[in-house]
C-alpha cells in the first residue's frame, strides 16, 4: 500500500504524535510491506487559501505555485492518508489546517446530496483512497477534547476513514514513562497490523488505545509538579 503521512507536528520526529504513528505504521508493516513518505509540514511553503475558488472552476490549477502542488499529486497517488497531529486548541496545527484548505482543487463547485449533507464533486478520482487521523494531546482526558478535530476529519472524509486519539502523549518522549509507554505502543502496532489486514481497527481496541496510560489525577500531578 502506498502511504502519504502528513506530519502536522512543528515538532517533525521529534514529535510526541509520531511515536504512535510510527508504532502504528510498524504494525501495519508487520503485516505487509508498506510503501511510506513522511512530509513534515512545517518545512514545506504553504501559501494560505485565498478563497478565490478559481481551482474549482478551471480544472484544479490553484493560483499559487508552491509546495502544494507535488502534495496534492502525491495524495493522488496513494492508497493511504494520515494526518499525524497533536491537538492544538482542540483541533489541528495551522500549518497542517492551511494544507488541508488547499486541498480544495481536487474538488469542484458542484455539489451533490450525499444522505443529508451535501459534498463538492470531485474533480480527480481519489475513490480510493482511505484517510487515518492519528491525533495525541497533552490533557489526559480525551472527552471535552477530541471531538471537534475527530468530528472536523469525519465531515472532511465520510467515507474509509478511521480515527487514533491518544491523551498525555507527552510521556511518549520520557524515557521514564517506558513502563507505561511501551505497552500503549504496543497495543497501537496491534492496531496498525489489524488495520492493513481488515482495513478496519476493532472499536474496543481503539478505546483502549484512548484511554489514559496513567490515572489522570497522577498525570495531572506530575504536569503541576506537585508529584
Ligand atoms: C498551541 C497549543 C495548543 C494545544 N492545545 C491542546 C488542546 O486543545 N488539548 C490538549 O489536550 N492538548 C493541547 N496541547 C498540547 C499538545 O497537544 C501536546 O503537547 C502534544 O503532545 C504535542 O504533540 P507533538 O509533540 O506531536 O507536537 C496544545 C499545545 C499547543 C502548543
Amino acid at each position: 500500500m502506498k502511504i502519504l503521512v502528513l506530519n502536522g507536528s512543528p515538532k517533525r520526529d521529534k514529535s510526541d504524535t509520531m511515536h504512535i504513528t510510527r508504532a502504528f505504521l510498524d504494525g501495519m508493516n508487520a503485516a505487509a510491506p508498506q510503501e511510506t513518505e513522511i512530509i513534515d509540514v512545517i518545512d514545506k511553503h504553504i501559501e494560505y487559501c485565498t478563497g478565490c475558488f478559481a481551482c474549482m472552476r478551471n480544472g484544479g490549477a490553484c493560483i499559487h505555485d508552491d509546495d502544494m502542488r507535488p502534495i496534492l499529486e502525491k495524495i493522488l497517488e496513494s492508497d493511504l492518508l494520515i494526518l499525524s497531529f497533536p491537538l492544538y486548541c482542540y483541533g489541528m496545527p495551522a500549518p497542517l489546517k492551511a494544507v488541508i484548505d488547499r486541498v480544495l482543487p481536487l474538488s469542484s463547485m458542484a455539489m451533490t446530496k450525499v444522505g443529508d449533507r451535501y459534498e463538492h464533486v470531485g474533480q480527480a478520482d481519489f475513490s480510493r483512497l482511505r484517510y487515518l487521523m492519528i491525533c495525541g494531546c497533552g490533557f489526559p482526558n480525551s472527552r471535552h477534547n477530541f471531538e471537534p478535530a475527530a468530528a472536523q476529519f469525519k465531515l472532511l472524509f465520510p467515507d474509509g476513514h478511521t480515527i487514533v486519539t491518544v491523551p498525555e502523549s507527552p510521556m511518549f518522549n520520557v524515557p521514564q514513562a517506558a513502563p507505561v509507554t511501551q505497552p500503549r505502543l504496543a497495543l497501537i502496532r496491534q492496531a496498525g497490523k489489524q488495520y492493513a489486514e481488515t482495513g478496519g481497527v476493532d472499536e474496543a481496541l481503539l478505546a483502549e488505545i484512548c484511554s489514559p496510560m496513567i490515572p489522570e489525577e497522577t498525570y495531572a500531578a506530575i504536569v503541576n509538579g506537585s508529584v
